[in-house]
């Protein structure tokens, strides 16, 4: 799978629900020029309170709030942000910390554009609370992962991971926020990876160039 983009430049939508981190992060990587090939098009939320969309405001994005309440199914509702995503010739979809499971019509209408950042080593520590399943296990790794998304929650070809100790007297908080230092560089590498033509999926798994 190779990515056929619409221009020189990679759109990407970032859709966010909660604190924005991660945007901030990919915000920060494209104001220093770290992901040439991409550009930030477009924030949406399905939270208008979102914390997070002050950083969209400070970098002067093109913001759309979408309440779930507005719309009277969960296939209306996808059905609205497949529109607003294909009006503004969104390439890549990034999900970052959105709180929304996607309709399988609507991944399966993005396939292969669609990939998400989340807080464990996966397959391991799928769905809520990952950190904390993480430390209830008891394991000494744990990590993120940054993958593509298909139908399945949490599932779909990694593209990048990376890992962090567990200590013994790691809490929920400090080892989210070990974990979330390193979504903040796998998230925008990612996406440079792919706005370069560098990542390839084949037989499930992908193929970094
Ligand atoms: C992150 O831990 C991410 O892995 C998960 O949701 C959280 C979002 O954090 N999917 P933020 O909103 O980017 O700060």
């Amino acid at each position: 799978m190779m990515y056929f983009l619409q221009g020189d430049i990679m759109n990407v939508a970032v859709l966010i629900s909660g604190r924005g981190s991660n945007l901030n992060a990919i915000l920060e990587a494209e104001r220093n020029n770290k992901i040439s090939k991409a550009q930030i098009k477009l924030v949406i939320s399905n939270n208008s309170k979102a914390e997070g969309l002050k950083f969209a405001k400070e970098y002067d994005k093109k913001i759309i709030c979408l309440e779930s309440n507005n719309f009277k199914s969960k296939e209306a509702y996808d059905k609205e942000l497949a529109q607003i995503i294909k009006s503004f010739n969104i390439d890549l979809i990034v999900l970052a910390g959105f709180m929304r499971i996607l309709s399988p019509s609507f991944i399966k209408h993005f396939e292969n554009k669609i990939i998400n950042v989340h807080p464990s080593l996966l397959p391991a520590f799928p769905g809520l609370n990952a950190q904390k399943q993480a430390l209830e296990c008891g394991v000494k790794i744990t990590g993120c992962t940054v993958h593509f998304v298909n139908e399945k929650v949490d599932e779909g070809p990694i593209i990048l991971q990376k890992t962090v100790d567990v200590k013994e007297d790691d809490t929920e908080f400090s080892l989210s926020n070990k974990i979330l230092e390193k979504e903040h560089e796998i998230l925008p590498l990612a996406i440079k990876l792919i706005s370069e033509n560098r990542v390839n999926i084949h037989k499930n798994k992908v193929r970094t160039v």
